[in-house]
């Protein structure tokens, strides 16, 4: 073992368990290695960066290519505008865009630009979700924010109306396809009618697509359910596991950034040449129209096989997604409204876990964490759902669940 000089040994607040592989050196297709050779699948695929699979041949070529180019410059670049306008194309919501570097930047940036817009200070967002580390959005771990956002559940219209009639909220974040607490997908009308209050009281309606963006569909979310924020923020998969963000918006709203307005926004890294090669891409494979209906039929398939089980044992779990994004909930029937420490069964979780990693299949160690399927995963599907099912059965025998 190497000495490891990382504070508190780890670089992520995620504990990653201790029958995990604890070095890894290698991915390749729907695989990771640890450093011993030992070989996994990778059901987490980056966060769901990974649409791809790990090192996807075209993207490391298009990685090859940039970086004999030189790789990053201090003046404007002819690939940041023209990536935009393929972005504008797409996206709804994007008359124009800015370009930063992780998630938690584009959210920050596009939450002090709706504070400066509206000349408003509140945030509502959801129970459960996450955007981000920065000191806009965590409002208990540590920080000393003098206005912490305010959370409402998800898929309840209601509360988000109650809390917005005030008109002292800037803007309401919220994930199109609720992601960070366990995958939970819009009730049917919801976004439109947040949409509709966000509207009527005059707050910027901002969707986090860091995690949904160019998994749920080219456009992202906001394509797939037909409802156009005013301000979106993508990141992840756009550059399929290199660091590249980007807010989308109105230009109305989005000329108030400097130096056409007075919301300051900076980042040297941002709209990083390698990763904006990358990201185009992306885009390139993105547009074979198969691509999507593959991940979704993938994703059905899961979850139909897993709610048959269900179904049979009278599992007390539930499963839930939406195209390549699921999650199985342990210790309740259904999360509508996302998992909570109520809700859910953490010790099931944790023993699940373990044994899908003895059968070296490694699902996200956390169980608020979505699965991310892959097209690389399809050789392997049936497999890894036998093995999951397997597991449940096991599990159920022994009144674990
Ligand atoms: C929805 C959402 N927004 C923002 C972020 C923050 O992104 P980053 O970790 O790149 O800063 C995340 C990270 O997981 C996320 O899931």
């Amino acid at each position: 073992m190497s000495n490891n000089y990382l504070a508190g040994g780890v670089n992520s607040p995620i504990p990653i368990p201790e029958y995990y592989p604890q070095n890894i050196v290698r991915g390749e297709g729907p695989y990771v290695y640890d450093k011993d050779g030992s070989r996994f699948v990778d059901m987490w695929m980056g966060y769901g960066a990974l649409l791809f699979g790990h090192a996807d041949p075209d993207i490391v070529k298009s990685i090859k290519t940039a970086t004999e180019k030189a790789f990053f410059f201090s003046y404007q670049t002819l690939i940041e505008k023209e990536y935009s306008e393929e972005i504008h194309n797409l996206i709804p919501s994007a008359e124009v865009i800015r370009y930063a570097t992780t998630g938690s930047d584009a959210v920050a940036y596009a939450i002090r630009l709706a504070r400066n817009y509206t000349k408003r200070n509140n945030v509502l967002s959801i129970k459960g979700g996450y955007h981000g580390a920065h000191e806009g959005m965590v409002s208990t771990t540590g920080t000393t924010i003098k206005t912490p956002p305010e959370f409402v559940k998800f898929n309840d219209p209601k509360a988000v109306s109650e809390k917005l009639e005030s008109g002292s909220f800037a803007c309401m974040i919220l994930e199109p396809v609720l992601a960070n607490s366990g995958c939970t997908p819009p009730n049917e009308g919801y976004l439109q009618e947040i949409r509709d209050i966000c509207t009527r009281t005059g707050t910027v309606l901002i969707f986090d697509e860091v995690v949904n963006g160019f998994r749920m569909s080219i456009g992202g979310s906001q394509k797939r359910f037909n409802v156009t924020p005013d301000l979106s923020t993508f990141s992840k998969a756009i550059a399929s596991g290199l660091p590249l963000s980007l807010i989308a918006g109105k230009k109305e709203i989005m000329e108030h950034y400097m130096p056409t307005g007075k919301v300051f926004f900076a980042g040297t890294f941002n709209g990083h040449p390698l990763s904006l090669s990358v990201a185009r891409t992306v885009l390139k494979k993105l547009k074979d129209e198969k691509f999507y209906e593959q991940l979704d039929e993938m994703g059905d398939r899961f979850r139909l096989e897993i709610s048959n089980l269900i179904h049979e044992y009278d599992l007390n779990i539930a499963i839930q997604g939406i195209g390549s994004m699921l999650t199985i909930g342990f210790g309740c029937k259904n999360f509508n409204q996302g998992i909570t420490n109520e809700n859910f069964d953490a010790n099931a979780y944790q023993e699940f876990i373990k044994r899908m990693a003895r059968l070296k299949i490694l699902f996200p160690p956390l169980p608020t964490e979505t699965v991310f399927l892959s097209p690389v995963h399809q050789e392997i599907l049936e497999d890894i759902i036998e093995k999951t099912k397997n597991t449940l059965i096991n599990m159920h025998k022994e009144n674990l669940i």
